[in-house]
């Protein structure tokens, strides 16, 4: 007995420790983004993105300029003549390119650093994971975001700088927002994309604190600050995706009900003709002291249901058949 259990119990753990290493060795699916019941196929958001942001800190004479690179999808390819210096390590879901430029004109030089915000690096760097985490808006505790319709991405796992133990960890919050008028990809910006013109720069500058820019594109920088959930912080990189692939129109609990409105008109229709038939039955005996058939209501009609049925039967297969044909009569 003792032996067969402690075997199942093994092969219980083996399955668990499976199952709990493919997600992190494959990464997440984002064809089937599975959250509370409710599936999000985001496939079509595929490939590389980019997005950008500028922070200047004019007491320092600094800019950084940012280019924000994320696949929802697979993790993101180095480029033809990239190497360790202008490519995020091997394994990176999102990656962050920060461009240092100085101000103050008495160095000219900028600096460019790669930093990886998400990624699973376990065979490939520090072993930390992308530990994706769902959450549909609808079910979110705050009241601003159950309003809206969608799902929350987070992914973690990457860290800066990369190799040190105690450098800040990174995480990407990434929001998609239920939109149906649009695909997710209008103001798009591949990998290799063109230059954003001056009007969106300025754009940029007037976007405040606390929201995303201001901008048309479906896939919108929403900052990317030091955040507390551990004590150390998590610098999160935050955007928003406005996106038709985030609408729940595929939600299950729709089909349902029409099934239910037809299987409650049927069970009622029953109980009201069980009523009639048994009420009816009771005032017959009651009041004419009726047995047998003519207990029910319109006995005689019920009675005679099968010969009615008979003769339509009849009437109809001769007006089908069509009046040329007298001699059919002869066969019945
Ligand atoms: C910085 O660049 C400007 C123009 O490109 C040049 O005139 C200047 O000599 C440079 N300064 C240094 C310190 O390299
Ligand atoms: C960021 O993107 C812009 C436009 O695509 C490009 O000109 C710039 O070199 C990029 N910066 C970095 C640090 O990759």
């Amino acid at each position: 007995m003792s032996p067969s259990r402690s075997s199942n119990s093994l092969s219980l753990a083996s399955l668990l420790t499976l199952s709990s290493l493919i997600p992190a060795s494959w990464g997440m699916d984002c064809a089937d983004i599975l959250t509370n019941g409710v599936h999000f196929n985001l496939k079509e958001l595929g490939g590389p993105h980019v997005v950008h942001w500028s922070e200047t800190y004019p007491e320092l004479g600094q800019t950084y300029n940012y280019n924000f690179t994320l696949d929802i999808c697979n993790k993101l390819k180095w480029h033809k003549d990239g190497n360790k210096n202008t490519e995020c390590t091997h394994g990176t879901w999102v990656c962050g390119m920060r461009e240092e430029v100085d101000l103050s004109g008495i160095n000219n030089n900028t600096v460019v650093t790669p930093i990886d915000i998400a990624g699973s690096y376990k065979s490939t760097g520090n072993g930390r994971t992308l530990d994706e985490k769902f959450t549909r808006l609808k079910d979110s505790k705050s009241n601003a975001d159950s309003a809206k319709e969608g799902v929350r991405i987070e992914l973690n796992g990457g860290r800066f700088p990369h190799e040190e133990k105690n450098g800040l960890d990174q995480r990407a919050i990434i929001e998609f927002v239920c939109d149906p008028e649009r695909t997710g990809l209008e103001g798009e910006e591949k990998d290799d994309g063109e230059k954003e013109d001056s009007s969106e720069d300025s754009k940029r500058l007037t976007r405040r604190d606390g929201e995303c820019e201001d901008s048309d594109k479906s896939l919108r920088f929403c900052g990317y600050k030091k955040e507390t959930p551990k004590d150390k912080g998590v610098r999160t990189l935050r955007l928003e995706w406005r996106t038709k692939h985030a609408c729940e129109k595929n939600a299950p609990p729709d089909s349902g009900s029409h099934w239910g409105f037809f299987t409650w008109f049927i069970i009622i229709f029953f109980l009201a003709t069980a009523a009639y038939l048994i009420f009816g039955s009771w005032l017959n005996y009651n009041r004419y002291g009726a047995r047998g058939w003519d207990l029910l209501p319109h006995g005689d009609t019920l009675r005679d249901i099968p010969y009615i049925l008979k003769d339509f039967g009849r009437k109809v297969l001769n007006s089908t058949q069509g009046g040329g044909s007298r001699g059919g009569y002869s066969a019945v």
